[in-house]
């Protein structure tokens, strides 16, 4: 039987946060959960609706939905007023461009609550949203704006000075969010202009199928590829709020993650909202102060960050905690790098309460491997899989292996929020795949004899950096572009607090000299180029990079170097 979203806190009590789990994962059809959504019986989805208007048109209607802070502004808005103000937003993103059903806007701002508003504006419109980061410099921002053949984009006048509009024939309109804005033909002021706007909109009611969101994400070759999300992953985004997060419609939940990266989007706006809870979006700077004391002001209940994050309030100590009243947390998660175990006990010992790893990724869309309120945690384990979702190791070939052999980790086909495309790019989407089966992570893990799941590593080399997925190819090519540069090979260097740090070897043209004014130069170029993250926090001069015979750059003999393991097989590499 299906849980009704309206009567679900008398519904599910047992099924809520899988007590019946071993059940639940024989029998369980995500049917089940599609019967929670309005659109079940009128055939007409989308996902803004179902998170933001269904509940402004029931008693949850002047309920907080939001309350933000970034420390100078804080606001309460109910799901009434995020319902007129999304409505608002479409009408000003409608009147000045001719975005269509399937077409591409990209919000590039910090957390404010009008990224909020156009990212549901544009969803009313059936408009496909491309979240970017606010780190994201002029090189990052054109080859995703490019490469999706974006049509507008909504900024701040700081953000707008890395836009290069002239090299973006594409981009019709950019809609700045500021004061007193000066308008051109391409220049909207978005503010004065949603002063006017009217607060009603005739939604665009679209096929489950049709894309939502775009989340650029990095590989270990290539640049950025486009992970595009349609609005059917909110039946996942819904289910697993509930058996996951454990979101129950009293909670005021806090998702630390910003909407650049797909947890913010998946459950910094879909899992709360359309579970009718409420959800806090704290701007800012990280400081442990700023974090407990959000945690208290606002009374959090459930709280999901990321291995990093604990990491650097564990390495505050507790004379800082000691500060806060956190009575009110009463679930913890955790997503994005390996749990340490240790942080798990620091969990226990100082929060109280034990961090419930999850793992997922962008191109998963949702939740895969969890650890669930109810179940008993291995620290160091990612858990066990949703129901509904079948993970499994195989080998190179696509074979699945017994249990405590490490190998790839898959996930059988078929769940309501994989990606759907790579952007523009249907080979790389199908070279996820094995045997048409399994969809390949690029992690390697194995499985325990009661179906718990350990993380071991990435096959490929992407980069995990303070949970910030970094892509080896896009930094060597920036690296590449600075005039001393002749070759680069980056790697990720385990560090103890980011997980790694990234380490870009570097040989220098003739006549060049190395000196650490050129490494902070060229750290400089890299940040300026690209992201603060993306910069290599080490960089080592060599006269000649490791390469093989077709000149492609060996990462995996750098970073033998670097841990000073052996090398392995150098049958490839030239002379
Ligand atoms: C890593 C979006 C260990 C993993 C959520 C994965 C994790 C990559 C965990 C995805 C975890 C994510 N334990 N590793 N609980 N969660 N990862 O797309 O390597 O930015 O493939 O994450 O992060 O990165 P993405």
């Amino acid at each position: 039987m299906g849980i009704k979203i309206t009567d679900r806190l008398t519904v599910v009590s047992g099924d809520h946060n899988l007590t019946n789990y071993d059940e639940k994962v024989g029998s369980f059809d995500w049917k089940e959960t599609e019967t929670a959504f309005s659109w079940h019986a009128s055939g007409k989805v989308n996902a803004a609706y179902e998170a933001i208007d269904r509940h402004a048109e029931s008693f949850r209607k002047n309920k907080a939905a939001l309350f933000f802070d970034d420390g100078s502004r804080k606001e309460v808005y109910t799901f009434n007023d995020l319902k007129r103000f999304s409505n608002k937003a479409a009408n000003v993103l409608k009147k000045h461009t001719t975005l269509e059903k399937g077409d591409r806007l990209f919000i590039f701002m910090p957390r404010s609550p009008e990224l909020y508003f156009s990212l549901l504006g544009a969803i009313k419109m059936g408009v496909i949203v491309g979240p970017l980061f606010e780190a994201f410099m002029e090189g990052a921002v054109y080859d995703r704006l490019s490469d999706s053949e974006a049509k507008a984009l909504v900024t701040t006048p700081d953000l707008l000075k890395r836009v290069p509009v002239e090299k973006l024939p594409h981009l019709e309109k950019i809609f700045v969010v500021g004061e007193q804005i000066e308008e051109n033909d391409k220049i909207v002021d978005f503010t004065n202009q949603m002063k006017e706007a009217s607060s009603t909109f005739d939604i665009e009611w679209v096929d489950r199928e049709d894309g939502m969101l775009l989340h650029y994400t990095s590989g270990s070759t290539g640049s950025p590829k486009g992970v595009l999300h349609v609005h059917n992953a909110m039946i996942q985004h819904y289910q697993t709020a509930q058996w996951v997060l454990d979101l129950q419609e009293q909670d005021i939940f806090w998702c630390t993650a910003d909407p650049g990266w797909v947890t913010g989007t998946a459950y910094g706006i879909f899992g709360p909202w359309l579970s009718g809870a409420t959800n806090l979006i704290v701007g800012g700077r990280f400081s442990p102060e700023n974090w407990y004391s959000a945690i208290e002001r606002y009374g959090v209940t459930v709280w999901y960050s990321a291995p990093t994050a604990f990491r650097m309030l564990m390495g505050a100590g507790s004379s800082v905690l000691e500060q806060f009243d956190l009575s009110t947390l009463r679930h913890i998660l955790s997503v994005g790098e390996p749990l340490n175990p240790e942080v798990v006990r620091w969990g226990m010992d100082e929060l109280g309460h034990r961090i419930h790893d999850t793992w997922w990724m962008t191109e998963t869309g949702g939740h895969i491997i969890c650890n669930y309120p109810s179940m008993e945690i291995k620290p160091g384990s990612m858990g066990k899989p949703v129901p509904g979702i079948y993970a499994s190791i195989v080998d190179d070939e696509g074979n699945e292996v017994p249990p405590y052999t490490m190998g790839n980790l898959a996930i059988r086909r078929g769940w309501p929020s994989m990606m759907r495309e790579i952007w523009g790019n249907p080979e790389r989407f199908n070279s996820y795949f094995l045997k048409e089966e399994w969809y390949v992570t690029g992690d390697s893990a194995y499985m325990d004899n009661e179906g718990y799941f350990w993380f071991q590593g990435r096959i490929d080399d992407v980069i995990m950096t303070a949970g910030e997925r970094v892509g080896p190819f896009e930094v060597e090519s920036k690296l590449l572009e600075h005039p001393d540069v002749i070759e680069a090979g980056v790697i990720g260097k385990p560090d103890p607090m980011r997980g790694e740090i990234i380490k870009a070897f570097i040989a220098l043209r003739e006549g060049v000299e190395e000196s650490d004014q050129l490494a902070e130069d060229i750290r400089n170029f890299v940040k300026k180029g690209l992201a603060a993250h993306s910069a290599p926090r080490e960089i080592e001069f060599k006269d000649k990079l490791p390469k093989t015979r077709s000149g492609k750059i060996m990462r995996r003999v750098l970073k033998a170097w670097e841990l000073k393991l052996p090398t392995g097989d150098l049958s490839t590499m030239e002379d």
